[in-house]
Formats: structure tokens, C-alpha cells, sequence
């Protein structure tokens, strides 16, 4: 009996639809598992009763908005508690000591943070963790804006409320100090949460932020083609103070209009900082 399940169908070149996509795009597939990819693509495919993967590319050109859906099968809002440690490290001892030197010299006691596509509310959460223990007992105040343009993930972040298992991101050190935790659940204590706000940001729409000291923006940009990512890196540095901070996710490309306007500090991290 002869099968037609996915994998038994030859699609074709596998490579070739990446790099189209990539070239059309700036999206970067390659960095999911080739095993992974070639299922959730059958899966696109199967919907639209298509077989190969040109015929997938000739679609996609034919009907841009299919990019949307194969990126909801492919990215699935997925996010956690100190996504990548090592930003998270040199965030804590590069950046906010950093930071927290220039404001004293200013007289100035207030650090802002904005998580740009925070999705359920990890990172962000993340981040006022980071900050409140790099700051230890030097009296500062701190304020954490989560954005997304998806209203019931923010639903979840505001809420504060995670299932047990997210809690093996989290250092052990961190949890006594910021985290009520239960048998099936914890959530961030009310007086560490209140650090932070959520709001609904469509990030292609010009709605005033505060500036801020640092933005973090991480695996957010594989949505956008390149042109998109550049309007909103622009808006990112008009929206931090000299001196901030911007923290891409790690397989995230600096706009090349932007190249000679951020100092790089911390290449394998992404991470950046608008000169003084
Ligand atoms: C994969 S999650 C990343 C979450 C978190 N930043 C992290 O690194 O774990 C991507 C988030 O970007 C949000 N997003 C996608 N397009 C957006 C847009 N145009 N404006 C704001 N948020 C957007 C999605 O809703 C999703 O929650």
C-alpha cells in the first residue's frame, strides 16, 4: 500500500523555500530544526492542499498574508522566565551597574525598562527580577512597561500567575525573594508586580512611549520583513535616553541604518547602547 503521509512525500527543496523566505522576508527558518520545520510546513501545506514547496513559495508570493500563518505554526508565542541566561547575566553586570553610575552622577533615582512584544509577561518579569537584584539596597525607582499586540497574552501577564514547571527558569535565589509559590502554581508577589504595567502596542504604530533606559526586544523581529524591523528599531532609538540600552533576541540583526548610531556592547548578547 503506498503512503502519503508527510514524510513519505517528496516536497522538494526544503533549502530553496528557506532562503527564499529569508530573501522575501529576512526571516530566518534555518534556525529551526530541519525536522521540525519540514512538519509544521506539511501541516500548512496539507490545509491548502498543496504538495511541494515551490508551489508553497508561489502561494506565499500570491497571498503575503499566508506569512502570518506559517509563522502561528512555527513561533506559537513560545517564551520563559530568563530566556537565554547569559543576557540576562550581562544585563545584570554590565548593564545596570552601568546604568546606575550615570544616574547617580546626575542626581537622578529612576529606571526604566520597556519589554517590547512581552508576550505572557516572563520577560518583563524577568527583567524587574534582574533589576531589583542588581540594585540591591540602593534606593531607586523602577518601572517596567510590557507591551504586545496580543491583548489576552497580556491577559495572562497581568494576572501574574504561572504553572509550577516555568518556575525551573527562575535562580533558586530569586524565588524566596519574588515569587509566592504554591503546589501547582506561583505568581510574582503583588509588591514586585507592581513594578510593572502592561499595555496593548501595535509596535508599526506611532503611539508615544516614554523614553526609556533600556528595551528589550527579543524574538519579536522574525515577524516582520526587513524594512518593518528598521521603522521600528528608528523608533526604539528615539525612544531611549542617551546612554540606554537596546537587548535584541540573540539571532536578531541590528537595521543596517542603525549600525553607526549604537555602540555594540556585547556582540554574542546583542545587546547595544546609544552613545552618550
Ligand atoms: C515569540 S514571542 C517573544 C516573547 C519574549 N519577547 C521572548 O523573547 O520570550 C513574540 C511576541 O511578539 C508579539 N508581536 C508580534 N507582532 C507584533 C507587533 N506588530 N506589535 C507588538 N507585538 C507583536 C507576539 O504577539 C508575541 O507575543
Amino acid at each position: 500500500m503506498v503512503s502519503h503521509d508527510a514524510e513519505s512525500v517528496h516536497r522538494g527543496d526544503l533549502a530553496g523555500f528557506v532562503r527564499k523566505v529569508n530573501e522575501d522576508r529576512g526571516l530566518d527558518l534555518s534556525q529551526y530544526r530541519t525536522g521540525y520545520l519540514e512538519r509544521r510546513i506539511a501541516a500548512r501545506l496539507h490545509v491548502l492542499g498543496l504538495i511541494t514547496y515551490r508551489q508553497y513559495a508561489r502561494y506565499l508570493d500570491a497571498h503575503p498574508d499566508e506569512y502570518a500563518r506559517l509563522l502561528d505554526t512555527l513561533t506559537i508565542n513560545v517564551t520563559e522566565f530568563f530566556r537565554d541566561t547569559e543576557t540576562y547575566d550581562v544585563f545584570q553586570e554590565t548593564v545596570v551597574p552601568e546604568l546606575v553610575e550615570r544616574k547617580l552622577s546626575r542626581r537622578h533615582r529612576m529606571i526604566r525598562a520597556w519589554s517590547a512584544g512581552c508576550a505572557t509577561g516572563e520577560e518583563p518579569y524577568s527583567i524587574v527580577m534582574s533589576l531589583l537584584a542588581a540594585l540591591g539596597e540602593r534606593e531607586f525607582l523602577v518601572s517596567v512597561l510590557g507591551t504586545d499586540i496580543d491583548t489576552s497574552a497580556l491577559d495572562v501577564a497581568r494576572h501574574a500567575e504561572y504553572p509550577i514547571e516555568r518556575l525551573d527558569g527562575i535562580p533558586e535565589e530569586y524565588r524566596a525573594a519574588f515569587l509566592d509559590v504554591g503546589e501547582s502554581s506561583f505568581h510574582v508577589k503583588p509588591e514586585v508586580a507592581r513594578y510593572v504595567r502592561f499595555k496593548p502596542l501595535n509596535l508599526f504604530e506611532e503611539r508615544p512611549i516614554h523614553v526609556v533606559d533600556v528595551i528589550f526586544c527579543r524574538n519579536v523581529f522574525i515577524y516582520f520583513t526587513r524594512d518593518q524591523q528598521a521603522r521600528v528599531m528608528e523608533r526604539f532609538w528615539r525612544a531611549l535616553h542617551r546612554g540606554g540600552f537596546l537587548v535584541l533576541g540573540r539571532s536578531e540583526k541590528l537595521a543596517t541604518t542603525l549600525a553607526d548610531r549604537l555602540e555594540l556592547v556585547d556582540g554574542s548578547q546583542r545587546i547595544y547602547r546609544k552613545p552618550h
